[in-house]
């Protein structure tokens, strides 16, 4: 077996450039593609940074989905992951996770999908609507971006988005990676407390959404529909909207890519892609733990060990992409990226997200030639404290 390679400093590691994983990824693919490092918690664990390794960990039943949180002065840091709280599928390990995968794959279908884009689409228009009517400059996220994914999968569970301002402050704790132990427990026990009420309330008058058809069908206890309930609703829109801001930011920052985007539409599918990979929001990777001693590329890792697989340094692996996969390139195709993960759990709202993103870029860009930020973007405030990368504040004006 190899040596290990200690990487010095703790994870994460800042970045240089706003729409780039940092620097140090594209070393240790090339000289230690799978690293020993100091996790944020503290802890020692493996960071995994080539295209084809990522995959390999990802479809790896060696490795376990359970984990611990990586945040800073964490309590629990070195400890066995604990058993994932019910109904949080993504935590969870086959046979576990089939019975819920298989549950909610029927909700997410391609087809549903796709029909859901005309209310999409209606739900775009509103908001430009409205940001034409208000004038520049606005703040994209909170008049654009966040709303629009939130109505949506709002619209899809079921949820009313008149409670918005609670689930959102809620996920946003849950994704800052300096919370607190305590701040975590309550968001979750919020959450959870929240979903219970509206199991209830579906339970004593369905309607034609998500947790109703859940409900109905029986399969759920009221802890698993709660479970679901909220990951569904932290997954739904806390992804999408960063995507859709960050993407924004992105292309106005490559005025050719976006030209040829203009001069193009049907170019979008693809961009839509492209944007996935370059900017691979999920930045910190996706996280498992070894159940066994595992050889990897030489290294041993140890039973119980945690193993970061970063997406975002997997989709600049050049042995993947050949062809610069530091440049945004619109037209790019034929090549599957990790932004969505890879294996069992692979997302199960991506369909959905790109209907999504699609709708929103396509009628934003459209809507507003002119479109163009309304800061220096050195003052556009970027989201390295949060597990999903992305933009706090996009102010812009046309
Ligand atoms: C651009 C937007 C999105 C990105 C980049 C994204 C990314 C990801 C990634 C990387 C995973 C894998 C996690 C892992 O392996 O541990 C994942 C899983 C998941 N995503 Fe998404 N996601 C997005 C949008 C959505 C949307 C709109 C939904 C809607 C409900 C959603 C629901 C989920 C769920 C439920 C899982 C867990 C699946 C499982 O464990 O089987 N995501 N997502």
């Amino acid at each position: 077996m190899s040596q290990t390679s200690h990487v010095t400093g703790r994870q994460p590691v800042a970045r240089t450039c706003p729409f780039d994983p940092p620097a140090e990824y594209r070393t240790l693919r090339d000289e230690a593609p799978v690293a020993e490092v100091t996790l944020p918690d503290g802890a020692t664990g493996w960071l995994v940074s080539r295209y084809a390794d990522v995959r390999a960990v990802l479809s790896d039943p060696r490795f376990s989905s359970r984990r611990r949180q990586l945040r800073t002065g964490d309590p629990a840091a070195g400890t066995p992951a604990p058993p994932p709280p019910p109904g949080m599928f993504i935590l969870m390990d086959a046979p576990e996770h089939t019975r819920f995968r298989r549950l909610l794959t029927g909700q997410f279908t391609v087809r549903r999908m796709r029909q859901l884009a005309p209310a999409v689409e209606r739900i775009v228009t509103e908001h430009l609507d409205a940001m034409a009517a208000a004038g520049g400059p606005v703040d994209l996220v909170q008049d654009f971006a966040l709303p629009i994914p939130s109505l949506v999968i709002c619209e899809l569970l079921g949820v009313p988005y008149a409670d918005r301002e609670e689930f959102q402050r809620n996920s946003a704790t849950l994704i800052r990676l300096d919370a607190t132990p305590e701040e975590v427990q309550q968001a979750h026990a919020a959450m959870n407390a929240y979903f219970h009420r509206l199991a209830a309330d579906k339970r004593a008058e369905p309607c034609d959404d998500i947790l109703s058809e859940l409900v109905q069908s029986g399969e759920l206890t009221d802890e698993e529909l709660a479970g679901v309930g909220g990951l569904l609703l932290l997954a739904g829109h806390e992804t999408t909207a960063n995507m859709i801001a960050l993407g924004t930011m992105c292309l106005l920052r490559n005025p050719g890519q976006l030209a040829a985007l203009r001069a193009d539409p049907s170019l979008m599918d693809g961009a839509v892609e492209e944007l996935l990979r370059y900017l691979s929001v999920v930045q910190y990777g996706v996280r498992r733990t070894a159940r066994e001693d595992v050889e990897l590329d030489g290294h041993r890792i140890a039973a119980g060990s945690m193993v970061v697989a970063v997406l975002s340094s997997g989709n600049r692996d050049t042995d993947q992409f050949p062809d610069d996969p530091d440049q945004l390139d619109v037209s790019r195709t034929g090549r599957s990226h990790l932004a969505f993960g890879y294996g069992i759990h692979q997302c199960l709202g991506q369909q959905l997200a790109r209907v999504e993103m699609k709708a929103a870029l396509s009628a934003l860009f459209a809507r507003f030639p002119d479109l163009r930020l309304a800061v220096p973007v050195e003052e556009v405030p970027m989201r390295d404290d949060m597990l999903v990368y992305g933009v706090h504040e996009l102010p812009v004006t046309w």
